[in-house]
């Protein structure tokens, strides 16, 4: 008899992770995604049908493990969305994100840098400084859950503790978890986010109806109790307020090798990785040589977190920056730190006809740190006006990276001196990476 479609088979998955870290298994002319196999290994998994463009399987048995197979050590993993890797050695995590962005250089870009970097890797486990888990009453896991995303479904996982985020923040998930389903409105409260600065834990609830006193008694008393300052959100950005200190001290992370404190809001952009960061931003700063008259530009700024070093370390630097509410953070962090020479403005860098209201020259330098979907205006249009004569491009998307390089590479006659990946979120399949163009 023919065997069914979803029957479980036994085969040997390929070489390679896909880029958000499952296993490929090539069987019968159909590449299969398959969550849970690593490279290399002897499996049996049940095939299922194309859906939503891909094929995809669920591993039953692991019949040949690789190598660098360890034990997960989260109880979570697997259902909850988080975390991709865990069953991965850190070592070979990182390997793998330096294959990923070797091959978009390759595949996207047609580029290859003179030279590969070590990659960048520091915390491992509670590092996530910054998160935004989301908030359910599902009266069929037993009520109020807090949680990220399962695993490729909108469900949200309800997790009692997490490794990857701050321990902190992590150690308040149970009493939160209480705190919400003794409120009044536990079925309309759909997130909160949370910081973890320097000197406090900071939490900001959104809510979509109006907490009642005994509510807003009951946020403060755990307010007071686990030392959190904690805000809420009523409705957009602008209304969040702090509920409990009246007067927050306001949140900083440090940066000591410039001797540096970045305020902050607990909603701002903010690198996730405390450690990662410090080394990503001392690397970007090493490989912008700076030397005596050097003007740098660092677009995609955000609250200062390259400019402010680049003008502790004594650069002429003006950090551009689309969100109004970030330019004036950063401003404020020039003021108390003691940087006047540090400048900064506002403009929407993804805009058609922005490189019109950039400096025309004046800045031989440039520093790029730009979202996900990348810097394509600024090098396709605004690169060639300004001609640096070296562009440092930090990003957090291979792709966009790949299809920019080549753009400064091919149209603009860049050479790609060097790249390499930066661990700024293990245990996940996100890339971070750093890559250095210098005028031909
Ligand atoms: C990856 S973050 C980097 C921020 C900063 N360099 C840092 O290290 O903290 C990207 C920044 O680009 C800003 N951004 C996003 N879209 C933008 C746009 N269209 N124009 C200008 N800035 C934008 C975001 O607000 C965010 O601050």
């Amino acid at each position: 008899m023919a065997r069914r479609r979803n029957d479980p088979v036994q085969a040997r998955s390929e070489s390679n992770l896909s880029h958000d870290g499952r296993g490929v298994i090539k069987l019968n002319d159909k590449v299969y995604f398959v969550d849970g196999v690593l490279a290399d290994e002897e499996v049996i998994f049940t095939p299922f049908n194309k859906k939503r463009g891909q094929f995809t399987g669920r591993l039953e048995e692991l019949v040949k493990v690789a190598a660098d197979r360890v034990d997960p050590p989260c109880e979570y993993f697997g259902v909850c969305g988080g975390c991709a890797l865990q069953h991965l050695a850190p070592a070979a995590q990182i390997k793998f994100k330096a294959q990923t962005l070797k091959e978009n250089m390759a595949r996207i870009g047609r580029v290859e840098p003179k030279t590969w970097l070590k990659p960048l890797q520091d915390e491992l486990w509670h590092y996530r400084r910054k998160a935004r888990p989301g908030v359910k009453f599902v009266p069929k896991k037993g009520g109020v859950i807090i949680g990220f995303r399962e695993k490729a479904s909108s469900y949200l996982t309800s997790l009692k503790s997490c490794l990857t985020l701050d321990k902190k923040i992590s150690d308040l998930l149970p009493a939160l978890h209480d705190l919400f389903a003794a409120s009044s409105i536990y079925n309309q409260i759909p997130q909160i986010e949370v910081a973890a600065a320097d000197n406090a834990v900071a939490m900001v609830v959104r809510h979509l109806a109006p907490f009642n006193a005994d509510d807003l008694d009951a946020m403060e008393a755990f307010a007071k109790q686990h030392e959190v300052q904690l805000f809420l959100q009523p409705g957009g950005l602008k209304t969040i307020h702090p509920h409990f200190p009246v007067s927050p001290e306001p949140l900083y992370y440090e940066l000591a090798d410039y001797n540096l404190k970045l305020e902050f809001l607990p909603s701002d952009f903010l690198q996730v990785n405390g450690k990662v960061n410090e080394k990503m931003v001392a690397q970007a700063i090493e490989f912008l040589e700076l030397s005596e008259g050097d003007r740098v530009l660092d677009l995609f700024c955000g609250l200062g977190n390259f400019t402010l070093p680049l003008a502790a370390g004594g650069a002429s630097v003006l950090g551009v920056e689309g969100e109004q509410s970030l330019v004036e953070r950063a401003l404020h962090n020039a003021k108390i730190n003691n940087l006047p020479e540090a400048q900064f403005s506002c403009a929407n860098l993804h805009l058609d006809g922005a490189e019109k209201d950039l400096p025309a020259k004046g800045f031989n330098k440039l520093l790029i740190d730009p979202p996900r979907s990348g810097a394509e205006l600024i090098v396709e249009a605004y690169v060639p006006i300004l001609q640096p004569e070296l562009i440092v491009y930090v990003s957090c998307n291979p792709a966009t990276l790949a299809r920019d390089a080549a753009t400064l590479v091919h149209k603009h006659g860049y050479v790609l001196e060097k790249a390499g990946a930066i661990d700024m979120f293990p245990h996940t399949a996100h890339v971070e990476s750093i890559a250095v163009f210098r005028k031909g």
